[in-house]
């Protein structure tokens, strides 16, 4: 039977979210309709309400998401009822050329449900990255359900089902990072933080964070940074040589999405390191270095998608080091909220003192 719940709704270009009743089917072949626990607030869902993804409005917003499996199609066999997942906005197919390579995490054929949630009308709802999780139910392809320890708090497990372990993923899977690497991470929002974090797992001697606000930087330091630098009143450049013997960092991780932060990050590793776009530029973007450098420096300049993270082995292998005390991903929660509160954390998004607000649900 199809279920009727409240979620959050951006009907139209800039104007606030509205709470409304949506229609979640029953799931179908392939599909999973999942209970939701808790849902982090990402820019990228105030990026829909803006109108900058794309003009299919109505949204359901919210994809950063834990909850419990409440039934899955006919044919679904990796998940069950009562299994408590994080929701991956990547099912990867299994068949396009990059899964039959052996790379699923680049997978060029992510799946997501087939059938629609509507509001009551039965207009039909666009959720955020094919999840719409900002939602008591919502329907997802089963593959983008991952079961993890159930011991992890929902507002810190689904914190990885997208920006933490972008950032987490930039530093471990993209960037590579390994013991006694020196990296730089600029812009310590939750995604840089993340790959500081990241960069302290993988066993980084050096972590230098950047950013343009102090405070950002303090919180850095509670990631891993053992070096923080403002770069608005220091050379970030000079800065990252500084602290690493006048060389530049092995990986530089840009998690802002501007072209003057890339720059920085070109410059400031070491011959034959490695610069990690994480941070999402805007389409007008352009990009101006020199060729000889790009040539003469060597190394390798990659863009990571999602931390190029596989879902079915990041998420309950992080989850572990979480449970272990290893991984501090329970700093990331700024502020728990209600459903109804998603419109007042987008304010709250650019004041600087939040990481990360969350969306808890009662159970
Ligand atoms: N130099 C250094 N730091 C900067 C600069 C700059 N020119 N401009 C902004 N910052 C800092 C901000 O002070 C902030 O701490 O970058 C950080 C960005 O953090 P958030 O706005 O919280 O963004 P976050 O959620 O971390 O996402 C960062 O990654 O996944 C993408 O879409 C996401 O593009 C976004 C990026
Ligand atoms: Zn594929
Ligand atoms: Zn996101």
């Amino acid at each position: 039977m199809a279920v009727q719940v409240q979620g959050v709704i951006a009907r139209e270009k800039d104007s606030p979210v509205t709470l409304e009743t949506i229609i979640v089917p029953d799931p179908g072949p392939g599909e999973a309709r999942v209970k939701l626990l808790a849902c982090g607030v990402c820019h990228t869902d105030l990026h829909y309400r803006q109108g900058a993804i794309n003009d299919n409005f109505p949204f359901l917003l919210g994809h950063e998401a834990a909850g419990i499996v409440e039934s899955v199609g006919p044919d679904v066999t990796d998940v069950a009822p009562g299994d408590y997942a994080i929701l991956n906005w990547r099912a990867v197919c299994g068949q396009c050329r990059a899964c039959l390579r052996g790379r699923p995490w680049y997978c060029f054929n992510t799946h997501n449900a087939t059938q629609k949630m509507t509001l009551l009308d039965g207009t039909e709802l666009s959720p955020a990255l094919g999840i719409g999780a900002f939602a008591e139910m919502t329907l997802v392809a089963a593959g983008q359900c991952t079961k993890v320890d159930p011991a992890a708090p929902p507002e810190v497990a689904g914190l990885l089902g997208c920006g933490v372990m972008a950032g987490l993923g930039a530093a471990i899977n993209t960037g590579n990072v390994t013991r006694g690497d020196s990296v730089a991470v600029i812009g310590c929002g939750g995604v840089g933080d993340a790959a500081i974090a990241g960069a302290r797992l993988a066993g980084a001697r050096t972590i230098i964070a950047v950013d343009i606000d102090d405070r950002k930087l303090q919180l850095a330091k509670k990631f891993g940074a053992t070096h923080t630098v403002n770069s608005r009143t220091t050379d970030a450049v000079g800065a990252i040589r500084e602290a690493t013997d006048g060389f530049g960092a092995d990986v530089v991780i840009e998690a802002i999405g501007r072209p003057d932060a890339y720059e920085q990050a070109f410059f400031a590793r070491d011959l034959a390191g490695t610069v990690v776009l994480v941070g999402v530029p805007e389409p007008d973007m352009r990009l101006d270095l020199p060729l000889i450098e790009y040539f003469g420096r060597g190394g390798a300049l990659k863009s990571s998608w999602y931390g190029d993270c596989l879902p079915s082995r990041d998420f309950p292998m992080l989850i572990d080091l979480y449970l272990q005390g290893r991984l501090p991903l329970g700093d990331f929660v700024s502020a728990k909220i209600g459903i109804d509160d998603v419109e007042a954390a987008f304010d709250k998004m650019h004041q600087g003192d939040v990481l990360r607000s969350v969306v808890v649900f009662d159970s």
